[in-house]
């Protein structure tokens, strides 16, 4: 695992925002894994700069979010389709045909998960995969348990997820306590993982997934076993390794 050291949340969004605009520079069909939260924020505003500037282009690129809160419709402001179509896809020359989030609002869970899981396929698998870190080390919004899925499913969510995502919403009551995600599966196939992590309140995570035991306890820490992982993380984040 390669760790790309920032000086601030800055720093490392536009350090991974150059890994990002290196992979779709080399290969303009590039399939892109995106995350939502705060953590890619910055990096996604990098790429509309540098799209705006003419330096990227985004007209051939295709992409698979991770997850999406059940029962949020897009047109939700809490959704990660509306947060996606916000921070990024409205503002860069993508076709929006091109865009995919699971869909959050479908009548029947098991067909979206397996409708997601043959696009990711069919796609060829995600060239780059950008990803956050939760505090307990979850991806996506696979959560901490007893085994890894393979494949998107749906997820209760826990108790710190929904008081870490407590922020964006209204009241706790407001916060959806169920979601779909992708898969390990799919993020392992990814081709090349870059994460982004800032602040003190992820130090932790950062260190049980780098340094700790392989365990679905920590999700996170299965990313040892891929091949081509890099990790931009600012100073406070780095701070327990
Ligand atoms: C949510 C998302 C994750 C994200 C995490 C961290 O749970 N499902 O993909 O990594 O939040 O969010 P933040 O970057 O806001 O800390």
């Amino acid at each position: 695992m390669k760790i790309v050291r920032a000086k601030d949340y800055d720093d490392m969004s536009r350090k991974a925002a150059d890994i990002i605009s290196a992979q779709v520079m080399l290969k303009e069909n590039s399939v892109l894994g995106l995350a939502t939260g705060s953590s890619p924020i910055g990096a996604y505003q990098q790429l509309i700069k540098r799209c705006e500037a003419g330096d990227l282009d985004f007209s051939q690129v295709t992409t698979v979010n991770l997850d999406e809160y059940c029962g949020l419709d897009p047109s939700n402001d809490q959704s990660y389709r509306y947060f996606m179509n916000v921070n990024l896809f409205n503002h860069i020359n993508i076709d929006p045909a091109n865009t995919n989030v699971p869909n959050g609002i479908c009548q029947d869970t098991e067909s979206e998960c397996a409708r997601y899981e043959n696009l990711i396929q069919k796609l060829g698998g995600i060239d780059l995969q950008l990803l956050g870190f939760g505090h307990n080390g979850h991806i996506g919004f696979n959560e901490p348990g007893s085994a890894f899925v393979a494949e998107t499913h749906r997820v209760d969510l826990t108790e710190s997820t929904i008081q870490a995502n407590m922020r964006n919403f209204n009241s706790k009551d407001e916060v959806p306590r169920q979601a779909l995600t992708m898969g390990i599966r799919a993020i392992m196939q990814a081709r090349r993982i870059v994460v982004v992590v800032s602040g003190e309140g992820k130090a932790r995570a950062v260190r049980d997934s780098v340094r700790g035991p392989i365990t679905p306890q920590v999700p996170a820490s299965i990313l040892q076993l891929h091949r081509n992982v890099t990790l931009v993380c600012d100073e406070p984040a780095l701070s327990l390794l």
